[in-house]
């Protein structure tokens, strides 16, 4: 069953920062100046939606948008939200359950494939890779592990604390950087947040 995230909509963004500060914000921020002008852009788990608002100070106008997010209570944040002049379509569905009738310039995923277990993960980047054009970028940002001994505890926590409250799947990080490793994509760029836990990186199809 996928995980459901209607019961911390509310708090999610508040808890984050109590927690990381600016980090997940500013990692996210990071990835934004790489999407080009004018380009369509696909952005899977975007949230409460404030890196519509942030993507509009990077480019007001000109771009196409499709915001695709599971949690209803979300999506209802990220309605709200100041987009500029941009053009959004919004979907709430599972993105694997969606059948889209275009590729895109540029897929977003912030914080999505953590949620997921091996399997999961798979399908759903496979899904999302047909989605992307050729010569296309893929900006993730998500948690990786590299020794540091919290970052395992602060991890097994926050799996226990959402698998409580939203049901997500999995209770250890799936091999996220493996799939665009087996998938041929070249990273172009890439920095890491939060004394190394979270990595935001811009990969090319
Ligand atoms: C960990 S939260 C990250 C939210 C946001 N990107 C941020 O950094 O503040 C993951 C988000 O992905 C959404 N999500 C989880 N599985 C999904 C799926 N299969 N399709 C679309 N959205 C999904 C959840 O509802 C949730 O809003």
């Amino acid at each position: 069953m996928p995980s459901n995230y209607d019961n911390s909509a509310w708090f999610y963004d508040r808890l984050s920062r109590l927690i990381y500060g600016k980090a997940l914000v500013n990692a996210q921020v990071y990835l934004l100046p790489y999407v080009p002008p004018n380009s369509s852009v696909l952005i899977v788990g975007g949230g409460t939606g404030w890196i519509l608002e942030e993507l509009a100070r990077v480019h007001p106008t000109g771009l196409t948008i499709t915001y695709v997010e599971i949690s209803s209570k979300m999506m209802a944040l990220s309605k709200s939200r100041n987009y500029g002049d941009n053009r959004v379509t919004y979907i709430n569905q599972a993105v694997e359950d969606v059948i889209f009738t275009e590729k895109f310039d540029v897929v977003i995923t912030p914080f999505l494939f953590d949620n997921f277990k091996e399997e999961t993960l798979q399908k759903v980047f496979g899904h999302l890779h047909h989605q992307l054009k050729t010569g296309g970028l893929w900006l993730n940002t998500d948690f990786q592990l590299t020794g540091r001994w919290w970052q395992n505890v602060l991890l097994k926590s926050m799996f226990l604390f959402f698998r409580a409250i939203c049901g997500i799947e999995t209770s250890v990080l799936p091999h996220i950087e493996q799939q665009f490793k087996q998938h041929d994509y070249s990273v172009i760029t890439e920095k890491t947040f939060f004394w190394e836990f979270v990595v935001s990186a811009v990969f090319s199809k």
